[in-house]
């Protein structure tokens, strides 16, 4: 293993361009200047090769310039690049209609497609007030549902997303998500912590601040990306289901990050065995064109002409994209994404046990989380060491991304084999051993 040199030169020159052209507000994780791409591997603009296991943040589905996806793209292009969602074109019908198909419910399921996470969450807490007559919502702590008023308002993973922001939405209630590894509400003798989290909803919120009956919508991601890759306990979701049809509220299920078959099935919410009646989704589904999709009961996805609409809605080259994404998905990345997921989650238990900071592997499929703690026993989230291992594995070729306060998330494109997985893991072995000596725990 080889440390690279980064930035190099024409990466530096890069950034210094971007730091006086280009809005401060963003992220940034470390300087990892895109060149090209392909599958799992990418190129920074230097010639330096990274195995890429973040997956521009759990977005690239199908790898990095998937050729079916790039023609796909290319052959629409050709076609027409617009109409605006005023009118009609096959691709968008497609799609809907396949989006249809694989639909985590029973019922048949109407879509309003968008151009990116944050606008299909918002068309979401628009139709659930709309079909509901209600204005308030459950939301939860930890969460991250994007970065727009309504969106943010749902949004609890970190401060800094509403500071300056005030006065967001009103109506929204947070409440804890079932976090195993950090409980923090007294769960009853034999009780799921999933349902202990539920019975608070109702014994804490709808018995003491918000009626249980003005509520318009829960809204929750099936496994909490941005907060620290969580997976809640097999309880949670059918007593969340049994509470909102107790109160007539919809549940909506944010599968942004989670669903397109990141976690091995269509939608992580699959894995609880509960229907949702509002699913939003983006990122994975179209590879890395900017396509989001709210997709609804058809019950419930009634609102009449002119409710809701945009200009880009059904774009034809994103639909393009995400057919030709949802075909490898079906054809071999679905079973993929269950098969090397749980092979790269038995490999990082495996590294576990090697290593004192880690204090948690958890998740499913290819949608795994690492969290770094400084004592197994307390458990104290140990940040610094996890800062240090991005920083470290991307020095040695290799691109992850922190989530949570101490967690390192494993969301690399579906199509990964064992073989990069083993590259990868390697090389996250040794940053986790270097920044271990540099801490004195070794
Ligand atoms: C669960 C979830 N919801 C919503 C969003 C917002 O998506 P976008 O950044 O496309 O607006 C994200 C983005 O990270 C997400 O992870």
């Amino acid at each position: 293993m080889k440390k690279l040199n980064l930035p190099g030169p024409k990466a530096k020159a890069l950034l210094e361009r971007d730091a006086k052209v280009i809005s401060s507000s963003y992220p940034r994780a470390y300087p990892l200047v895109m060149d090209h791409g392909k599958g799992v591997e990418v190129w920074d603009a230097d010639g330096n090769r990274f195995i890429d296991m973040m997956a521009g943040i759990a977005v690239l589905s199908t790898g990095h310039s998937h050729p079916k996806v790039v023609k796909a793209v290319k052959d629409a292009a050709e076609n027409f690049l617009h109409i605006s969602s005023d009118f009609y074109h096959e691709g968008w019908v497609r799609l809907s209609e396949k989006l249809d198909e694989i639909a985590p419910f029973e019922e048949g399921a109407k879509t309003f497609l968008t151009n990116s996470g944050t606008e299909a969450v918002e068309t979401a807490i628009k139709l659930a007030k709309y079909h509901t007559k209600r204005h308030n919502f459950i939301g939860f702590f930890g969460a991250f549902h994007g970065r727009t008023m309504g969106s943010v308002s749902f949004t609890a993973s970190k401060p800094h997303y509403h500071r300056g922001f005030y006065p967001l939405m009103p109506g929204v209630t947070h409440v804890p998500f079932p976090d195993e590894y950090r409980p923090i509400l007294h769960r009853k003798l034999g009780e799921d912590y999933g349902e202990t989290c539920v019975r608070f909803i109702e014994e804490e919120i709808f018995d003491h601040n918000v009626p249980g009956d003005e509520i318009a919508g829960i809204l929750v991601e099936p496994i909490q990306g941005e907060g620290g890759y969580l997976v809640p306990p097999d309880g949670f979701f059918p007593a969340l289901r049994k509470l909102c049809d107790k109160y007539g509220i919809l549940l909506i299920v944010d599968e942004v990050q989670s669903g397109m078959g990141r976690t091995g099935k269509w939608w992580a919410v699959e894995h609880f065995g509960v229907e949702p009646d509002i699913v939003v989704s983006a990122k994975g589904i179209a590879s890395g064109l900017p396509l989001g999709a709210c997709i609804a009961r058809e019950s419930v996805m009634t609102w009449p002409k002119g409710t809701h609409g945009n200009t880009y809605g059904g774009n034809p080259i994103a639909c393009a994209a995400s057919l030709a994404t949802i075909e490898l998905l079906e054809e071999k990345y679905l079973a993929n994404a269950a098969e090397v997921g749980q092979y790269t989650m038995d490999a990082l238990e495996e590294i576990q046990a090697r290593h004192t900071t880690i204090g948690d592997v958890r998740g499913k499929g290819l949608m795994i989380g690492v969290e770094f703690v400084k004592d197994k026993n307390t458990k104290e989230p140990n940040e610094e060491i996890r800062n240090m291992i991005e920083h470290t594995a991307f020095e040695y070729g290799l691109l992850t991304l922190g989530c949570g306060k101490s967690t390192m998330r494993f969301a690399p494109p579906l199509c990964i084999t064992k073989k990069e997985v083993d590259e990868g893991l390697e090389i996250f072995e040794q940053a986790v051993t270097m920044a271990e000596k540099e801490q004195g725990l070794r």
